[in-house]
């Protein structure tokens, strides 16, 4: 069943409280990259809910995907003229930020990348989102190429 183990591993770090079901559906979006309709059975069964009340809070939240569905996915340039322009610092902030690792896919559904050269050193930093190529990338102009990639 798709996500069952991540769904069961997930409450358990979060003492199956039902309280914490927000933070364990986005725990788990993070796991697995959506909320399979298969996890939802679980989770109440883990967290003592009834099933009507996790679909409630899935279908509430728009971050919450109940399909796999593509990400959309940032590439940051980790080479060196981008890393002489601040790469590295600009990819913690969005890291941070969308409360991710590199890989992991946000609730809102965007994943990080590390690329090495986008072929445009001479306006670094470089990012790419969902091909889209972005000079001097800071993290408004990532923040508005990834609202534009989502619409
Ligand atoms: Fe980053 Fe070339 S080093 S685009």
């Amino acid at each position: 069943i798709p996500g069952a183990r991540e769904a069961r591993a997930i409450c358990a770090t979060r003492s199956n409280d039902p309280s914490m079901l927000l933070e364990i559906l986005h725990d788990l979006q993070v796991r697995v990259g959506h909320i399979p309709g298969e996890s939802v059975p679980i989770l109440a069964d883990c967290l003592n809910l009834s099933k009507a009340e996790v679909y409630g809070v899935v279908s509430f939240y728009h971050d919450f995907r109940t399909e796999p569905g593509a990400p959309i996915t940032v590439r940051i340039c980790q080479a060196e003229a981008c890393r002489s322009m601040g790469a590295e610092a600009l990819t913690e902030r969005l890291l941070s930020r969308y409360g991710v690792s590199l890989s992991e896919i946000s609730a809102a559904g965007v994943t990080f990348e590390p690329v090495y050269c986008l072929g445009n050193c001479a306006l670094a930093p470089a990012a790419m989102v969902d091909g889209a190529l972005i000079g001097r990338a800071d993290g408004a102009a990532v923040d508005a190429a990834i609202a534009e990639a989502g619409r």
